[in-house]
């Protein structure tokens, strides 16, 4: 399969499930502002948190997250699914009224894609993330669930019940040690937050060198 079939495939799977059954009620982005303020000090308040921010206390950008997968996310944490020190007991705070509300106002705001100096890492990052490596398909290209610029599927609610390895995070943008450690989670086994185990399977296939350059290029991807 080329770039090009597989942009076609996820343009049209994405189409095809706006045209399906209608989503859940969105949350309200406004009221979301008002209950994020606990987050943002990690997040970020918009979702955005600055390099510095996440080099101290190693949480993700929230920013254009898919909202379903935010409240996926708090709903592992909270149910001991998915467990972090830090960020398991914030969840346990957050009511289940206000969880759509919270994703409403994150995956509203845009995120800001980090810069990148290693050209050497950033062209096996690229490869990675456009082809995968490996024949057949050891390591799946990223683009193909994650889609272009790694958006996320944002049709993830909808298509939910009929194929659950597509219903994929947005990562562009993402910090990149952020996506390494989750990488090196799945590949050990201490996040198994994925269906059919989707994300294991890729990340056990993948050397620390592999993991480092994805992550690498996918952090400066803008959405
Ligand atoms: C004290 C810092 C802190 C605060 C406050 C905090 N978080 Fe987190 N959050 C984290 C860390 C650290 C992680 C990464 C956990 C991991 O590596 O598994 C995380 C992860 C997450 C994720 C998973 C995202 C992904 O891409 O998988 C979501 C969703 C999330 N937090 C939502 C929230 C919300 C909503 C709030 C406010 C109610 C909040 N967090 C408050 C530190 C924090
Ligand atoms: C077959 C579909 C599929 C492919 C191909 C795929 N992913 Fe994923 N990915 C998913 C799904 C589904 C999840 C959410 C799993 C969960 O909830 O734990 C995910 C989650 C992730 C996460 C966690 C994001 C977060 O915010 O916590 C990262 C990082 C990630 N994928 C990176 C990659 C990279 C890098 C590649 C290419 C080497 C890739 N994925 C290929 C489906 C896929």
């Amino acid at each position: 399969m080329t770039i090009k079939h597989l942009l076609v495939a996820f343009a049209c799977a994405s189409l095809a499930s706006v045209s399906g059954a209608a989503g859940k009620p969105a949350g309200n982005a406004a009221a979301g502002q008002q209950k994020s303020a606990a987050c943002g000090g990690c997040h970020g308040v918009d979702g955005n948190n600055a390099p510095e921010m996440f080099a101290a206390v190693k949480a993700p950008k929230l920013a254009g997250q898919v909202p379903e997968y935010i409240v996926k996310s708090l709903h592992d944490f909270k149910g001991g699914k998915r467990n972090n020190e830090v960020m398991s007991p914030q969840a346990q705070a957050v009511g289940e009224p206000d969880m759509a509300d919270i994703a409403a106002w994150f995956g509203s705001q845009k995120v800001q894609p980090n810069p990148s100096q290693n050209k050497e890492l950033m062209a096996q990052g690229e490869r990675i993330f456009f082809k995968g490596k490996g024949r057949p398909d050891v390591i799946a290209a990223c683009i193909g669930c994650h889609g272009p610029q790694g958006v996320g599927n944002r049709d993830w609610a909808k298509v939910m019940s009929k194929v659950p390895a597509v219903l994929a995070p947005a990562i562009g943008g993402q910090h990149a040690g952020y996506i390494a450690d989750q990488l090196k989670a799945y590949k050990s086994g201490k996040r198994a937050t994925d269906p059919a185990k989707v994300m294991r399977d890729i990340a056990g296939r993948m050397d620390e060198k592999d993991i480092l350059a994805v992550a690498e290029y996918i952090s400066t991807l803008g959405r």
